[in-house]
């Protein structure tokens, strides 16, 4: 029947488009998902991910532009992860430091200087956050992975990324890691840190 075999055959062509489809959308993702971040040979990584929610910034910040793109490192911007608990957030004067003269003709960048011109910061929203009664540093844990272990600084991007993802390709910063209890203590068995329920909790 005329109509029969035109069906079948229209139907073996969709399965040839869609298997191609298929390869061609596996061939897209290969290289995207190859291109984590290697972990520094000298920590053992604890097992997780997390699929963090997107969050909504009062301006979308894109740490792919400024570490992926302009290498740019980690610390220049979040300065108290190597001396205090806290990684901290800029002051937008910082970004102003560049952002006076570079790409001030984008949307973003104008709304960034009208909270300067008015001496505001963007109220930047959490994306990771424990609880209050853990207790956790960024100087411990960047003092033992980068500068005990006399870990290149330019690399250190690497060491975040253990507990924070590959944050210099994202559009917009999202959580990566669980950062939860079992997290926080396979890594401690991992590479000798505390056992001791105290230590995180007081
Ligand atoms: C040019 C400055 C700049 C650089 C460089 C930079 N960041 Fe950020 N980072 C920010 C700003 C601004 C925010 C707040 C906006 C947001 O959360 O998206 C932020 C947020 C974050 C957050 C989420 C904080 C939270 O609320 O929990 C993490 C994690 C982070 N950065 C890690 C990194 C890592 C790792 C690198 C290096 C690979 C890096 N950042 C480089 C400016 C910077
Ligand atoms: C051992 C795990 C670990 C490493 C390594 C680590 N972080 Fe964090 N980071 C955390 C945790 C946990 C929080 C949430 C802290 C809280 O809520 O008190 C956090 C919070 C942050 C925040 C939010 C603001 C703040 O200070 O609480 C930023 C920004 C950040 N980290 C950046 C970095 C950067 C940049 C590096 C590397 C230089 C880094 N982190 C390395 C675990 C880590
Ligand atoms: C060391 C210089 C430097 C600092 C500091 C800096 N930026 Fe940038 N930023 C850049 C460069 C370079 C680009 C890419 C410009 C381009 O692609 O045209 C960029 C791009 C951006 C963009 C994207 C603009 C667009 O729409 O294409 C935003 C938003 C932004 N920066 C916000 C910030 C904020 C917020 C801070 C402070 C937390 C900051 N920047 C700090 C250099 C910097
Ligand atoms: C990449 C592995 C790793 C991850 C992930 C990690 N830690 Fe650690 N942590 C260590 C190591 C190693 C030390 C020991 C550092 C030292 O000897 O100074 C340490 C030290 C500590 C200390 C300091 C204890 C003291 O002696 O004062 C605290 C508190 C702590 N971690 C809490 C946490 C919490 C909370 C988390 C999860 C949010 C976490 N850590 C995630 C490896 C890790
Ligand atoms: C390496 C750090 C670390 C150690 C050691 C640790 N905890 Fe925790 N604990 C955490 C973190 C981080 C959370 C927050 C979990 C979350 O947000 O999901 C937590 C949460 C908890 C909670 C709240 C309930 C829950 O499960 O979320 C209890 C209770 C607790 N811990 C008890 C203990 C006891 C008892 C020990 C010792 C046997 C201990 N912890 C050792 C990091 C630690």
């Amino acid at each position: 029947m005329f109509w029969k075999t035109k069906t079948t055959k229209s139907h073996a062509k969709n399965t040839l488009a869609t298997a191609t489809l298929f390869v061609f959308a596996l061939m897209l993702c290969l290289p995207a998902m190859s291109k984590d971040l290697p972990t520094p040979p000298h920590i053992t990584p604890p097992p997780g991910t997390h699929e963090g929610d997107d969050v909504d910034q009062p301006i979308e910040f894109p740490h792919n532009k400024h570490v992926k793109e302009n290498k740019i490192n980690c610390m220049y911007c979040h300065t108290y992860a190597r001396r205090s608990k806290v990684a901290g957030i800029p002051p937008t004067s910082k970004c102003m430091g560049c952002h006076k003269i570079i790409a001030t003709d984008k949307e973003r960048i104008q709304k960034l200087t009208q909270y300067w011109e008015k001496k505001l910061s963007p109220k930047w929203k959490k994306v990771t956050d424990v609880p209050d009664f853990v207790h956790f540093s960024h100087e411990k844990h960047l003092r033992e992975f980068v500068f005990n272990a006399d870990y290149p600084v330019k690399k250190v991007a690497e060491v975040c990324g253990v507990c924070h993802g590959d944050v210099g390709s994202m559009t917009v910063a999202k959580k990566k890691r669980p950062l939860n209890m079992g997290f926080c203590r396979r890594c401690h068995e991992a590479n000798e840190g505390p056992g001791d329920c105290w230590k995180c909790h007081k």
